[in-house]
């Protein structure tokens, strides 16, 4: 169990917007192809990368900023370039269980798309460069992925009481998918969706 620190105080922390690590660093988690198994739609080329001994996709550093009143935290996730398939690297996605929270996301290296669906599924499909920052409004599915040749960093900033609901996502995914073709990140119909 995680001690939780409660400070009143301002609180400073400092990014490397090259790798994402920001320091003090609370927590730290990676996730790999095969946490990612159901997301990507080649999934014969998904058994093969896991059977090969897996391969990370991105990382996610997390700092929460508990005070007595209420508790925004920091993530920052740096998702390496890549593919899967025809598929570009990409977070799995995600509602946050409680109805009632946005989220902002800032990306600060890289290049890429947001993608945002609400369960009814109107769908946005955002493109993103250094600099863009999106307000993803409560109650839509969110997904960043990595179309560039460098690592994709972004933060994030939200309420801890947030939480994550991956169930939807993990289902049907989202309405496109980002796939390399020609050479250029191209949006197609997500073949689950068609169905
Ligand atoms: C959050 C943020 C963000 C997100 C990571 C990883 O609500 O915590 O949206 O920190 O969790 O970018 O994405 P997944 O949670 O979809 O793997
Ligand atoms: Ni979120």
């Amino acid at each position: 169990m995680k001690e939780v620190v409660i400070n009143d105080l301002p609180v400073t922390v400092q990014l490397d917007t090259t790798t994402g690590d920001f320091i003090p660093c609370a927590e730290k988690v990676v996730r790999n192809v095969s946490d990612l198994a159901r997301m990507f739609s080649d999934q014969e080329t998904v058994r093969q990368i896991v059977s090969l001994g897996d391969k990370l996709v991105y990382v996610i550093r997390y700092y929460p900023f508990f005070t007595s009143k209420s508790d925004m935290a920091l993530g920052t996730t740096a998702i390496l370039p890549g593919k899967v398939g025809d598929e570009y690297h990409m977070t799995k996605g995600h509602f946050h269980a409680r109805d009632d929270q946005p989220e902002i996301y800032y990306c600060v290296q890289g290049e890429g798309f947001l993608q945002m669906e609400s369960r009814a599924g109107d769908y946005h499909a955002v493109p993103w460069q250094a600099g863009t920052i999106t307000h993803i409004p409560p109650q839509y599915a969110h997904r960043v992925i990595n179309t560039g040749r460098t690592t994709l960093v972004f933060v994030a900033s939200f309420h801890v009481a947030a939480g994550h609901e991956y169930e939807l996502i993990e289902a049907r995914g989202f309405k496109n998918i980002i796939i390399e073709h020609g050479g250029k990140a191209v949006e197609v119909p997500n073949p689950r969706r068609s169905i």
